[in-house]
Protein backbone atom coordinates (compact mmCIF):
# COMPACT_ATOMS: atom_id res chain seq x y z
CA UNK A 1 0.00 0.00 0.00
CA UNK A 2 1.76 3.53 1.08
CA UNK A 3 2.66 5.34 3.32
CA UNK A 4 0.42 3.75 6.43
CA UNK A 5 -0.26 0.12 7.89
CA UNK A 6 -3.71 -1.17 8.85
CA UNK A 7 -5.03 -3.35 11.24
CA UNK A 8 -6.57 -6.42 9.99
CA UNK A 9 -10.24 -4.63 11.74
CA UNK A 10 -9.01 -1.59 10.06
CA UNK A 11 -9.05 -2.84 6.66
CA UNK A 12 -13.22 -3.76 6.80
CA UNK A 13 -14.84 -1.31 5.28
CA UNK A 14 -18.58 -1.65 6.06
CA UNK A 15 -21.50 -1.34 3.96
CA UNK A 16 -24.72 0.72 5.77
CA UNK A 17 -26.90 -0.10 2.96
CA UNK A 18 -29.89 0.32 5.67
CA UNK A 19 -33.08 1.84 5.39
CA UNK A 20 -32.62 4.75 7.54
CA UNK A 21 -30.03 6.46 9.89
CA UNK A 22 -31.78 5.52 12.90
CA UNK A 23 -30.69 1.44 11.73
CA UNK A 24 -27.39 3.14 10.63
CA UNK A 25 -26.33 4.46 14.08
CA UNK A 26 -27.29 1.45 15.84
CA UNK A 27 -24.89 -0.45 13.35
CA UNK A 28 -22.31 1.85 14.65
CA UNK A 29 -23.10 1.45 18.22
CA UNK A 30 -22.83 -2.22 17.61
CA UNK A 31 -19.67 -2.81 15.64
CA UNK A 32 -17.63 -0.38 18.12
CA UNK A 33 -14.12 -0.33 17.13
CA UNK A 34 -14.79 -3.52 15.25
CA UNK A 35 -13.94 -2.00 11.53
CA UNK A 36 -12.25 0.89 9.98
CA UNK A 37 -14.63 2.51 7.80
CA UNK A 38 -18.36 3.51 7.22
CA UNK A 39 -19.52 3.45 3.39
CA UNK A 40 -22.64 5.42 2.88
CA UNK A 41 -24.25 4.74 -0.28
CA UNK A 42 -26.53 6.35 -2.69
CA UNK A 43 -29.23 4.92 -0.87
CA UNK A 44 -28.53 6.27 2.34
CA UNK A 45 -26.84 9.58 1.04
CA UNK A 46 -30.00 11.00 -0.31
CA UNK A 47 -32.02 10.23 3.06
CA UNK A 48 -29.56 12.25 5.47
CA UNK A 49 -26.65 10.71 4.82
CA UNK A 50 -24.58 13.51 3.98
CA UNK A 51 -25.15 15.13 7.32
CA UNK A 52 -24.35 11.35 8.99
CA UNK A 53 -21.22 11.35 7.28
CA UNK A 54 -20.18 14.39 8.73
CA UNK A 55 -21.28 13.30 12.52
CA UNK A 56 -19.08 10.11 12.36
CA UNK A 57 -16.52 11.78 10.75
CA UNK A 58 -16.28 14.54 13.70
CA UNK A 59 -17.03 11.49 16.06
CA UNK A 60 -13.31 10.46 14.44
CA UNK A 61 -14.78 7.44 12.34
CA UNK A 62 -13.66 6.97 8.90
CA UNK A 63 -16.15 7.64 6.69
CA UNK A 64 -16.46 6.72 2.68
CA UNK A 65 -19.03 8.40 0.74
CA UNK A 66 -20.02 6.09 -2.41
CA UNK A 67 -21.33 8.88 -4.19
CA UNK A 68 -20.13 7.87 -7.63
CA UNK A 69 -19.73 11.55 -9.18
CA UNK A 70 -19.92 12.00 -12.95
CA UNK A 71 -20.60 14.95 -14.31
CA UNK A 72 -19.39 18.34 -15.87
CA UNK A 73 -16.17 19.38 -14.46
CA UNK A 74 -17.42 22.39 -12.79
CA UNK A 75 -19.81 20.45 -11.14
CA UNK A 76 -17.78 17.12 -10.36
CA UNK A 77 -15.39 19.84 -9.06
CA UNK A 78 -17.75 21.76 -6.33
CA UNK A 79 -19.38 18.71 -5.69
CA UNK A 80 -16.21 16.95 -4.62
CA UNK A 81 -15.52 20.02 -2.30
CA UNK A 82 -18.52 19.65 -0.88
CA UNK A 83 -17.85 16.44 0.43
CA UNK A 84 -14.41 17.01 1.25
CA UNK A 85 -15.98 19.41 3.92
CA UNK A 86 -17.60 16.77 5.46
CA UNK A 87 -14.31 15.40 6.51
CA UNK A 88 -15.03 12.10 4.58
CA UNK A 89 -12.16 9.99 4.08
CA UNK A 90 -13.06 7.62 1.09
CA UNK A 91 -15.27 9.04 -2.35
CA UNK A 92 -15.53 7.42 -5.38
CA UNK A 93 -16.03 9.10 -8.67
CA UNK A 94 -16.72 7.31 -11.80
CA UNK A 95 -13.42 7.02 -13.60
CA UNK A 96 -14.83 7.00 -17.16
CA UNK A 97 -12.45 10.23 -18.90
CA UNK A 98 -9.79 12.54 -17.56
CA UNK A 99 -11.41 15.89 -17.75
CA UNK A 100 -13.95 14.22 -14.68
CA UNK A 101 -10.66 12.66 -12.77
CA UNK A 102 -9.04 16.29 -13.36
CA UNK A 103 -12.10 18.03 -11.55
CA UNK A 104 -12.12 15.86 -8.55
CA UNK A 105 -8.80 16.37 -7.94
CA UNK A 106 -8.96 19.67 -8.18
CA UNK A 107 -11.90 19.90 -6.27
CA UNK A 108 -10.21 17.80 -3.04
CA UNK A 109 -7.33 20.56 -2.99
CA UNK A 110 -5.44 20.04 0.01
CA UNK A 111 -7.62 18.40 1.78
CA UNK A 112 -7.21 15.00 3.79
CA UNK A 113 -9.83 12.85 1.26
CA UNK A 114 -8.85 9.91 -0.72
CA UNK A 115 -10.49 9.71 -4.21
CA UNK A 116 -11.02 6.13 -5.83
CA UNK A 117 -12.03 5.17 -9.09
CA UNK A 118 -14.63 3.05 -10.08
CA UNK A 119 -13.69 1.76 -13.42
CA UNK A 120 -16.37 -0.76 -14.86
CA UNK A 121 -19.86 -1.41 -12.81
CA UNK A 122 -19.22 -5.11 -12.01
CA UNK A 123 -23.04 -5.81 -13.51
CA UNK A 124 -21.67 -4.62 -16.81
CA UNK A 125 -20.88 -7.22 -19.52
CA UNK A 126 -19.02 -7.02 -23.13
CA UNK A 127 -22.79 -6.73 -24.59
CA UNK A 128 -23.48 -3.88 -22.25
CA UNK A 129 -19.96 -1.77 -23.32
CA UNK A 130 -21.18 -3.10 -26.70
CA UNK A 131 -23.94 -1.54 -26.49
CA UNK A 132 -22.33 1.83 -25.08
CA UNK A 133 -19.88 1.73 -28.47
CA UNK A 134 -16.90 0.50 -26.44
CA UNK A 135 -15.46 -3.00 -28.35
CA UNK A 136 -12.94 -3.66 -25.19
CA UNK A 137 -13.08 -6.86 -22.63
CA UNK A 138 -14.26 -5.58 -19.29
CA UNK A 139 -10.90 -6.26 -17.65
CA UNK A 140 -8.87 -4.81 -19.95
CA UNK A 141 -11.26 -1.42 -19.81
CA UNK A 142 -10.54 -1.88 -15.91
CA UNK A 143 -6.85 -1.40 -16.47
CA UNK A 144 -6.79 1.27 -18.91
CA UNK A 145 -9.31 3.22 -16.55
CA UNK A 146 -7.46 2.64 -13.31
CA UNK A 147 -4.08 3.85 -15.06
CA UNK A 148 -5.66 6.98 -15.93
CA UNK A 149 -7.42 7.35 -12.71
CA UNK A 150 -3.71 6.97 -10.83
CA UNK A 151 -2.11 8.90 -13.28
CA UNK A 152 -4.77 11.94 -12.30
CA UNK A 153 -3.65 11.80 -9.04
CA UNK A 154 -6.24 9.57 -7.46
CA UNK A 155 -5.24 7.19 -4.09
CA UNK A 156 -7.12 3.77 -5.81
CA UNK A 157 -9.51 2.28 -7.08
CA UNK A 158 -13.25 -0.27 -6.54
CA UNK A 159 -12.18 -3.21 -7.81
CA UNK A 160 -13.77 -6.59 -7.68
CA UNK A 161 -11.76 -9.73 -5.92
CA UNK A 162 -11.18 -10.97 -9.94
CA UNK A 163 -9.87 -7.79 -11.35
CA UNK A 164 -7.65 -6.83 -7.92
CA UNK A 165 -4.99 -9.41 -9.06
CA UNK A 166 -4.10 -7.88 -12.34
CA UNK A 167 -4.27 -4.09 -10.91
CA UNK A 168 -2.50 -5.27 -7.75
CA UNK A 169 0.60 -6.39 -10.23
CA UNK A 170 0.66 -3.42 -12.32
CA UNK A 171 -0.37 -0.64 -10.07
CA UNK A 172 2.02 0.08 -7.37
CA UNK A 173 1.41 2.47 -4.49
CA UNK A 174 -2.49 2.61 -5.79
CA UNK A 175 -5.51 1.65 -3.21
CA UNK A 176 -7.44 -1.18 -3.71
CA UNK A 177 -10.93 -1.48 -2.37
CA UNK A 178 -13.13 -4.89 -3.20
CA UNK A 179 -16.77 -5.45 -2.46
CA UNK A 180 -18.56 -8.65 -3.00
CA UNK A 181 -16.77 -10.07 -0.12
CA UNK A 182 -18.17 -13.65 1.46
CA UNK A 183 -16.83 -15.56 3.82
CA UNK A 184 -16.94 -19.14 2.81
CA UNK A 185 -20.46 -20.49 3.78
CA UNK A 186 -22.13 -17.17 3.70
CA UNK A 187 -24.77 -17.02 1.53
CA UNK A 188 -24.19 -14.69 -1.52
CA UNK A 189 -27.74 -12.76 -1.95
CA UNK A 190 -27.51 -10.80 -4.75
CA UNK A 191 -23.62 -10.88 -5.56
CA UNK A 192 -22.88 -13.36 -8.41
CA UNK A 193 -19.65 -13.18 -8.47
CA UNK A 194 -17.81 -13.58 -4.48
CA UNK A 195 -14.36 -13.83 -3.39
CA UNK A 196 -13.70 -14.72 0.10
CA UNK A 197 -12.34 -12.01 2.78
CA UNK A 198 -8.92 -14.77 2.24
CA UNK A 199 -9.07 -14.39 -1.50
CA UNK A 200 -9.57 -10.68 -1.92
CA UNK A 201 -6.40 -10.02 0.30
CA UNK A 202 -4.17 -12.88 -1.00
CA UNK A 203 -4.76 -11.03 -4.75
CA UNK A 204 -3.82 -7.65 -3.32
CA UNK A 205 -6.75 -6.06 -1.91
CA UNK A 206 -5.78 -3.17 0.93
CA UNK A 207 -9.50 -2.84 1.92
CA UNK A 208 -12.76 -5.14 1.58
CA UNK A 209 -16.52 -3.82 1.45
CA UNK A 210 -18.43 -6.04 3.32
CA UNK A 211 -22.43 -5.49 3.88
CA UNK A 212 -24.78 -8.07 4.45
CA UNK A 213 -22.76 -10.68 5.69
CA UNK A 214 -22.16 -7.88 9.02
CA UNK A 215 -25.00 -6.36 9.00
CA UNK A 216 -27.56 -8.75 8.76
CA UNK A 217 -25.63 -11.07 10.90
CA UNK A 218 -27.34 -11.86 14.39
CA UNK A 219 -24.52 -10.44 15.81
CA UNK A 220 -22.39 -8.07 13.94
CA UNK A 221 -19.59 -7.59 15.99
CA UNK A 222 -19.15 -10.85 16.26
CA UNK A 223 -19.27 -11.36 12.20
CA UNK A 224 -16.78 -8.37 11.78
CA UNK A 225 -13.65 -10.05 14.01
CA UNK A 226 -14.40 -13.07 12.60
CA UNK A 227 -13.48 -11.74 9.33
CA UNK A 228 -10.89 -9.54 10.83
CA UNK A 229 -9.82 -12.97 12.25
CA UNK A 230 -9.43 -14.51 8.45
CA UNK A 231 -7.63 -11.43 7.41
CA UNK A 232 -4.93 -11.45 9.56
CA UNK A 233 -4.60 -15.05 8.77
CA UNK A 234 -4.39 -14.28 5.11
CA UNK A 235 -1.96 -10.99 5.40
CA UNK A 236 0.21 -13.30 7.69
O1 LIG B 1 -24.11 -6.66 1.08
P1 LIG B 1 -22.89 -6.71 0.19
O2 LIG B 1 -21.66 -7.21 0.91
O3 LIG B 1 -23.16 -7.43 -1.11
O4 LIG B 1 -22.62 -5.18 -0.15
C1 LIG B 1 -21.58 -4.79 -1.01
C2 LIG B 1 -21.49 -3.31 -1.11
O5 LIG B 1 -20.49 -3.00 -2.07
C3 LIG B 1 -22.76 -2.60 -1.56
O6 LIG B 1 -22.79 -1.32 -0.91
C4 LIG B 1 -22.57 -2.45 -3.05
O7 LIG B 1 -23.22 -1.34 -3.56
C5 LIG B 1 -21.05 -2.25 -3.13
N1 LIG B 1 -20.47 -2.63 -4.41
C6 LIG B 1 -20.57 -3.91 -4.94
N2 LIG B 1 -20.00 -4.20 -6.15
C7 LIG B 1 -19.35 -3.26 -6.81
C8 LIG B 1 -19.23 -1.97 -6.29
C9 LIG B 1 -19.81 -1.69 -5.08
O8 LIG B 1 -21.16 -4.79 -4.33
N3 LIG B 1 -18.78 -3.57 -7.96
Amino acid sequence: MSSETLTPNERIIVALDVADLDEARGLVTKLGGSVGVYKIGLELIYRGGLAFAEELANEGHRVFLDAKLLDIEATVERATAAIAMTGAHFLTVHATDRKTLDAAVRGRGDSALKLLGVTVLTNLDRSDLSEQGIEMPPLALVQERARLAQDSGFDGVVASGKEAGALHERLRNFVIVTPGIRPAGAATHDQTRVVTPADAIGAGAHYLVVGRPITRASDPRAAAEAIAAEIAKAAG
